[in-house]
């Protein structure tokens, strides 16, 4: 049983903006394709009547999040009929004590990628360009398409940033308004040197903001660039309750910022654009940091056991500081590629990441889960390609 009639194909939505006589803003709408996320587990059950899944495909926190949490969310749950705070009080407080920064260069999300597409909003024009590296996380280009502007993908150098590239992209595009930079990378797991990161940004004119997306920032305390806000006021750095705190489910992220950019963001973001469960929910998520402390250990215990096997199997891999890896399938089975693998694993429960959009179509980013989530995976890996 499958979700195809659920969904128009392709062609036959290509065919119907056709007809459509309401042009939309700017023709790079047309070239979007809507974010591809990972399978739900919901639908893998509905699709293959498969009800033991292990999801390992959007980068979640397996050991959930802090147990903080539920009593934080459960008190609230009287107060849903009211708006929450707009202003984000409270939480905004605690972040300006954990990051020791100003309150008032905080500005708050409905997940990161909020906050990326204020920034994009904020700041970018249908003259501008927006400049981000081959393999860096999709929704730069896609925010670039969303804004009418010209998209720059500067080559990747060993599948990461090439920051030297960047930079001569900028001196090429004089109408770079944003450089978008992860760190770590999403999907490569690659992470930039401070030192190079430094070199980087001092050398741009002021009038181009560094967007440094720190999604992963709690996996890898050395992707912590917070000390850069203190010398460049034309650095923003973006995090996210999503990934390490296991709060995904709540889309709650924060940007860092000088306070007149965060005043801009605070503008053109959209009034209570963070739940009232979600504030209290990361308010009490950030206020645990052992249990941050436990996921980055466990996350890196388990990395290491994961690249032990993938050694095993004979698969290549790039070295990840973050709660994933990519994998490279290149098995010399026949018709063995990595859109089969990844078909094989999802009707034996198991679902990862094709990275065939990224033009990675021989690799498959693997989330790293719990122990058992990960001998389920290599056990089920191991058999598809040995064919036992
Ligand atoms: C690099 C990077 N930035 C931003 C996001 C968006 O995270 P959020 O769930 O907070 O919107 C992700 C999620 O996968 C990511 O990998």
């Amino acid at each position: 049983m499958q979700s195809i009639e659920l969904s128009q194909t392709a062609a036959q939505k290509t065919k119907d903006q056709a007809k459509l006589k309401v042009a939309p803003a700017y023709d790079s709408i047309l070239e979007l394709a809507p974010y591809q996320t990972g399978k739900p587990v919901e639908e893998l059950t509905r699709e293959y009547g498969i009800s033991d899944v292990v999801k390992l495909a959007s980068n979640e926190n397996p050991i959930g999040c802090s147990p903080q949490v539920t009593l934080a969310i459960t008190e609230q749950l009287g107060q849903l009929a009211r708006y929450p705070d707009g202003k984000g009080y409270y939480l905004k407080q605690a972040l300006s004590d954990f990051n020791n920064i100003d309150i008032e260069c905080i500005t708050l999300g409905n997940g990161a990628n909020d906050l990326l597409d204020i920034l994009a909003r904020s700041f970018v024009g249908s003259e501008d360009a927006i400049v981000y590296s081959q393999y860096a996380f999709v929704v730069y280009s896609m925010l670039a398409k969303m804004q009418g502007a010209t998209g720059i993908e500067v080559p990747a150098q060993r599948f990461g940033h090439d920051l030297i590239a960047m930079r001569q992209a900028v001196d090429d595009n004089p109408n770079t308004k944003i450089v978008f930079i992860a760190n770590p990378n999403n999907p490569t797991g690659t992470q930039l040197e401070r030192e190079e990161l430094h070199k980087f940004v001092a050398s741009l004119p002021s009038s181009v903001l560094v967007v440094l997306d720190e999604a992963y920032v709690e996996y890898s305390p050395e992707s912590n660039n917070r000390a850069l806000l203190d010398e460049f006021d034309n650095v923003v750095i973006v995090r996210t309750f999503s990934k390490a705190y296991g709060l995904a489910g709540l889309r709650i992220g924060y940007a860092l910022s000088s306070a007149p950019i965060a005043d801009l963001l605070n503008r053109i973001r959209q009034p209570f654009n963070v739940s009232r469960i979600g504030l209290a929910a990361a308010n009490a998520a950030l206020a645990d940091q052992d249990f941050i402390e436990k996921v980055r250990d466990t996350n890196q215990e388990q990395r290491r056991w994961l690249e032990k096997q993938f050694d095993a199997l004979g698969l290549g891999f790039i070295k990840s500081h973050a709660n994933f890896i990519m994998v490279e399938i290149e098995v010399e089975m026949e018709d063995t590629t990595a859109a089969v693998i990844h078909q094989a694993l999802l009707e034996q429960g198991v679902i990862v990441r094709p990275l065939a959009g990224y033009g990675l179509s021989n690799w498959l980013r693997i989330t790293v889960g719990v122990a058992e989530d990960n001998m389920r995976l290599i056990d089920t890996l191991r058999s598809i390609l040995t064919d036992d």
